[in-house]
């Protein structure tokens, strides 16, 4: 019989066996692929010590084209709970250096087990995706464990926030468990993510395209969206992540922590009252307002580069975590297109779901015409946001500093969508269109019978008195759908007060199963 020590002997031997993943020579490989193993990226993510770990002992159960020769502990996934600046979160990762990271049976188990675990206490669940698909010798269980983890996220979602890492290949249907997820981070030069590789797709569509060109960082950052962040490096994106989640609450029974501000709460901004150009033609940067007003200018934007014509993004008022959504005049006069309506309505759902007050700053021309955007769907797209806002019951408060014009006035928040608190700038000019459209629209008869001097003249007269009459905040300020008309120097003490007016707010929609959003 052994002895305990021997006893211990084999367990540590055993732990040592498995923190090997693939070995020696496939972890160097890693390395010189400029990469973190799966467990060296925990240990850089979590808190120093924290890490407590799953199932390390676990290995397949196949036989099959070799497999049984290839058996590793933990069988590629490192899996287990840890913490970020104290607050408990369930982790994967997956490791390459076994099999390719690539997804059997037993390794799809472990992911469930800590998403199971996740939904069950209430924390979020990071996932460190670095894997070569479903694991080929095990055909249709790779398959199946796919399937479970998908399920998983959906029943997740909305319950615990779910962050994806992308650290290298994420390929085939693997890429739909990171787009099920609420944030995904991709490493430029070290990951992409396509549904299908450069050579399938050569055989398809006779198209010639680099693994970059697809699927990598920038792609998904700039042309498809699926990416909400790209990071410079793998550290980068750990320092990310623990950055993120310090704005959301654990699950959507909790509220996000309040991180205490030495930001002063009656800080006044003289240069507000400024930013807005005299021309209401002339762009300016909506991002230097919110940087402005949120505690210490600290603003975490989300997708930053997809559908720049809006904003979107975490910051906080008075240690309040808050998501800003804003049209950015400086792009596309801050049109709402088919893009920006996605991103915003997927946004403000984010918000609305893990109870994340919504801080929204509008200055919009309207919706973009055309036949690009029609085809596309501005219709359903648009419909979106509408709608992400419409069932959305967290505190809402909207700031209107200079557009907002006919539909876009009402998606963008407004009081008839349940906004709490609608505010208006001086320079806020809201009307059904600008006055070049309406005047067209209106005098067209007249403009018709003109020429030359006198039609301009004509059109600048009539520009002017639609201006004076609709283009200002009065307007909608008479009819109470404009809460205050706010001096701009001081809109970030306006917001935190009534952030703190609204720390009460109980809202709800009517019993369903479930809405129709869209789609
Ligand atoms: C089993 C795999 C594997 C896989 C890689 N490996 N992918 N083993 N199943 N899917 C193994 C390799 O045999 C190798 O083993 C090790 O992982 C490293 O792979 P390399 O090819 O040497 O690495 P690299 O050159 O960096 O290339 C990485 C790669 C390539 C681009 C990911 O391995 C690759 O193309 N793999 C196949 C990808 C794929 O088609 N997967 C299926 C997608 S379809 P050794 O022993 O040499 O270290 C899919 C469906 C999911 O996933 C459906 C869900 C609904």
């Amino acid at each position: 019989m052994d002895s305990i020590e021997q006893k211990l002997k084999l367990l540590q031997q055993l732990r040592e066996q498995a923190r090997m993943g693939g070995g020696e020579k496939r972890i160097e490989t890693q390395h010189q692929k400029g990469k973190y193993t799966a467990r060296e990226r925990i240990m850089r993510l979590l808190d120093e010590g924290s890490f407590e770990e799953f199932d390390m002992f676990v290995t397949h159960r196949q036989t099959e084209f070799g497999l049984d020769k290839e058996v590793f502990l933990s069988d590629g996934v490192v899996t287990g709970h840890g913490t970020i600046h104290g607050r408990q979160v369930m982790i994967f990762s997956q490791d390459f250096t076994v099999l390719g990271g690539s997804l059997g049976e037993m390794f799809a188990k472990k992911i469930c087990k800590i998403m199971d675990y996740a939904t069950k206490v209430g924390v979020p669940v990071i996932g460190l995706n670095d894997s070569g698909g479903a694991r080929i010798q095990e055909g249709v269980m790779s398959l199946g464990g796919y399937a479970d983890i998908f399920l998983r996220n959906v029943m997740a979602s909305g319950v615990v926030p779910q962050i994806s890492a992308i650290l290298g290949p994420c390929a085939g249907g693997a890429v739909y468990s990171p787009a099920l997820t609420d944030f995904t981070i991709m490493t430029k030069g070290t990951s992409y993510m396509f549904v299908t590789g450069p050579k399938v797709v050569k055989t398809v569509t006779h198209e010639d395209v680099s693994v970059e060109q697809l699927g990598g960082a920038d792609v998904h950052a700039t042309k498809s969206g699926v990416t909400h962040f790209v990071a410079q490096s793998e550290d980068e994106t750990f320092e990310l992540i623990r950055k993120l989640i310090t704005f959301m609450p654990q699950n959507n029974m909790e509220e996000a922590p309040i991180v205490a501000s030495n930001d002063p709460v009656d800080r006044v901004e003289d240069d507000l009252n400024y930013i807005v150009p005299t021309d209401p033609n002339m762009p300016y940067d909506m991002r230097q307002v919110i940087e402005l007003v949120v505690d210490n200018n600290d603003f975490l934007e989300v997708r930053r580069q997809w559908a720049a014509n809006i904003i979107t993004g975490f910051g906080r008022f008075n240690g309040r975590s808050v998501g800003i959504v804003a049209n950015q005049p400086s792009v596309l006069a801050g049109v709402l297109d088919n893009k920006a309506s996605r991103k915003a309505g997927a946004f403000v759902r984010f918000c609305n779901a893990f109870n994340i007050p919504v801080v929204t700053f509008v200055d919009v021309p309207g919706f973009m015409p055309g036949t690009v955007q029609e085809y596309e769907g501005i219709i359903l797209n648009g419909a979106k946001l509408l709608y992400a806002f419409a069932e959305c019951t967290v505190p809402k408060i909207t700031i209107i500093t200079r557009k907002a014009y006919g539909g876009a006035y009402d998606v963008m928040s407004s009081k008839h969508l349940r906004g709490d608190l609608n505010y208006a700038w001086p320079t806020a000019e809201i009307a059904v269109m600008g006055p070049s459209g309406a005047v067209e629209v209106l005098y067209s008869k007249e403009l018709r019978a003109l020429e030359g001097e006198e039609k301009a003249k004509f059109i600048a007269e009539k520009e002017e008195e639609y201006r004076v009459k609709f283009a200002n905040p009065y307007n909608a300020a008479r009819a109470g759908f404009i809460d205050d008309v706010i001096e701009p120097r001081n809109t970030r003490f306006r917001i935190i007060r009534g952030l703190e007016s609204l720390v009460g707010k109980r809202d709800n929609n009517p019993l369903k199963k479930i809405g129709l959003v869209p789609l």
